[in-house]
C-alpha cells in the first residue's frame, strides 16, 4: 500500500531536490487525502492518513533514490515451492551427483564463494557463479549476456550443459514420473504429470521468488559514512554511468580491464571445458583462446571491439557473494572498486580518481544493498525433510500407461 502511495503522488521525483521536494511532496499527500475525504472514501483516506504522516518524513529521504528501488516480483506459491523441490533435487544432474543448489547456494547468496564454479563431472568451470537473488528482474542472463529471452530459456539451458547439470531431457521427465511426491506435486499445480516443460516453469517460478529483502538502502536507512558513499557512487565517481536503476546495472557489457584468470589455461579440467563451451558457441579460434571472449560471444568473432567485455553485474546482495568478477579475481569489495582504477581505464571513469577513504565509503555504501540471508524455508528445502530418492516399483509397471 505504501508503495501504491508513493507511485501515484510522486511521479516526477528526479526533477525535485532537497526541502523543495519535501514540501512538494507533503502538499501533494495533503491535497490527495483532501480528495479521499471529499469523495467520501472516509475508511480509505483513514487508512491513508494513518500509514500517510509518519511516512511523508521517510518518503522524502527515498526521493532521489527512486529509480533504484525493486518493484517486487509477483509469483504462484504451490508452483514455485514445486520449484524449490527441483531446485534442491540430485536427480536433475545426468549423474545424479549434484543440484542447483550445489552451486547456487543460498547461505552464499545463491553463489558458491568459490573464483570459478564447479562443473558437471571430472571437469571445472571457467567462470563466477552469479547470485539469483532477484534474477527474474533481469532481462539478459549470464556474464556474457548470451541468452537475453527469459528465464525459462536460462533454466533449460543450466538444466541440459554438458559443462554445467549434463541432464538429457527424455530422462528428467522419465525420473520425475517415478517419484509419487512430483506426481501429485505436478497435479496440483498445472494439472498434468510431470513434463519438461513443467519442470523448467516450476524453477523459473522458484527463481522469481528470490528477492531482496529488508534492505537498507530500500528502507531509506543508510548510515552517515553509506550516504557518503552513495553521493560518491551516483556523483564523482561516476559508478551510475554502468550501475544505474533497481539492480545496479545497464545491462550492458564493458571491458573494464579484468586480469585473466590464468587456471582457466593452465588446469586441464577447465581448460577442457572452457574449449568445450567455446567450440559449442561458435566462437572464431576457439582453440587457441587465451582470454575469455565474453560478449563477444553474441557474434562469435575473435578480433571484435567487444572481446573480453562483460555484462554490468548487479551490485545487490554482493555480501554474501564474494569472489567477485566474472573469473572471482577480486577477493573484497574494496579490490574490486579498486580494479576499476587499475590497468586499462573505461573512458567513463577516465577523469576519476578515489582515496582510499572514498572507496571505503563506497564500500560501506554497497554493503547496505544487501539484505536479510535468504536461508528460511520459504526458499531452501528443509533438511529435516530429506528429498526421499528411493520408492516403491510401480506395481505392474509394465502394464502402466505413461
Ligand atoms: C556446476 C555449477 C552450477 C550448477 C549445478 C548450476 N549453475 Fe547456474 N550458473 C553457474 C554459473 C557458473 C553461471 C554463470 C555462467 C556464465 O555466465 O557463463 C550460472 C548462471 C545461472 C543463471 C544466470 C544468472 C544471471 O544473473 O545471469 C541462472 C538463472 C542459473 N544459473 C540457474 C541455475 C539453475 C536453475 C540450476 C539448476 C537447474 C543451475 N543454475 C545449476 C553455475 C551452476
Ligand atoms: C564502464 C562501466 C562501469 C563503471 C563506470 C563502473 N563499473 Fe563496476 N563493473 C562494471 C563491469 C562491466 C563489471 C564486471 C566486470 C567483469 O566481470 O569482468 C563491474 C563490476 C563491479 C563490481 C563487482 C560486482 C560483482 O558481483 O562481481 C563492483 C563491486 C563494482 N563494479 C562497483 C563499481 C563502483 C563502486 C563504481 C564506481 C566507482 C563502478 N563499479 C563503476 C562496469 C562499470
Amino acid at each position: 500500500m505504501l508503495e501504491k502511495i508513493w507511485a501515484t503522488t510522486v511521479a516526477p521525483v528526479n526533477s525535485v531536490k532537497g526541502a523543495d521536494f519535501a514540501m512538494s511532496f507533503t502538499n501533494k499527500k495533503y491535497f490527495s487525502l483532501r480528495s479521499f475525504v471529499t469523495t467520501g472514501i472516509r475508511t480509505k483516506a483513514i487508512m491513508v492518513l494513518a500509514c500517510a504522516l509518519p511516512f511523508g518524513v521517510q518518503a522524502s529521504k527515498k526521493h532521489d533514490n527512486a529509480s533504484y528501488q525493486l518493484t517486487p516480483v509477483t509469483y504462484k506459491q504451490p508452483l514455485a515451492k514445486l520449484g524449490k523441490r527441483l531446485f534442491f533435487d540430485n536427480r536433475l544432474s545426468g549423474d545424479v551427483s549434484f543440484s542447483c543448489a550445489s552451486c547456487h547456494i543460498p547461505s552464499k547468496g545463491f553463489s558458491d564463494g568459490l573464483s570459478l564454479s564447479d562443473a558437471y563431472g571430472p571437469l571445472e568451470g571457467f567462470r563466477n557463479t552469479p547470485t539469483l537473488i532477484n534474477v527474474a528482474s533481469k532481462s539478459i542472463w549470464f556474464h556474457d549476456g548470451r541468452m537475453g529471452t527469459n528465464l525459462n530459456d536460462v533454466v533449460r539451458d543450466q538444466l541440459t550443459d554438458a559443462i554445467w547439470m549434463n541432464m538429457d531431457m527424455r530422462i528428467m521427465q522419465e525420473r520425475s514420473k517415478q517419484d509419487p511426491v512430483y506426481v501429485e506435486m505436478f497435479k496440483q499445480t498445472l494439472g498434468q504429470e510431470p513434463t519438461n516443460g513443467g519442470i523448467r516453469k516450476a524453477l523459473a517460478e522458484y527463481l522469481k521468488s528470490l528477492q531482496s529483502k529488508n534492505v537498507a538502502f530500500d528502507q531509506g536507512e543508510l548510515s552517515a559514512q553509506a550516504k557518503s558513499g552513495w553521493q560518491l557512487f551516483k556523483g564523482e565517481g561516476n559508478c551510475t554511468s554502468c550501475h544505474s536503476g533497481s539492480l545496479f546495472t545497464d545491462e550492458k557489457a564493458y571491458n573494464i580491464g579484468v586480469a585473466e584468470a590464468p587456471e582457466i589455461y593452465n588446469e586441464p579440467a577447465r581448460s577442457a571445458a572452457f574449449i568445450a563451451f567455446n567450440m559449442f558457441m561458435g566462437n572464431e579460434n576457439y582453440m587457441n583462446l587465451r582470454a575469455d571472449p565474453g560478449a563477444s560471444v553474441q557474434h562469435h568473432r575473435y578480433n571484435a571491439d567487444d572481446f573480453s567485455s562483460f555484462i554490468t553485474p548487479t551490485l545487490r546482495e554482493l555480501k554474501y557473494t564474494a569472489p567477485y568478477m566474472h573469473n572471482g579475481s577480486a577477493e573484497s569489495l574494496k579490490d574490486a572498486v579498486n580494479l576499476h582504477f587499475s590497468g586499462k581505464r573505461i573512458s567513463s571513469l577516465k577523469n576519476v580518481s578515489l582515496s582510499e577513504e572514498q572507496v571505503n565509503n563506497l564500500v560501506v555504501f554497497l554493503e547496505a544493498l544487501s539484505g536479510d540471508p535468504l536461508t528460511g524455508n520459504d526458499v531452501v528445502w528443509p533438511e529435516d525433510k530429506p528429498i526421499r530418492r528411493s520408492y516403491p516399483v510401480i506395481p505392474d509397471w509394465q502394464n502402466v500407461s505413461n
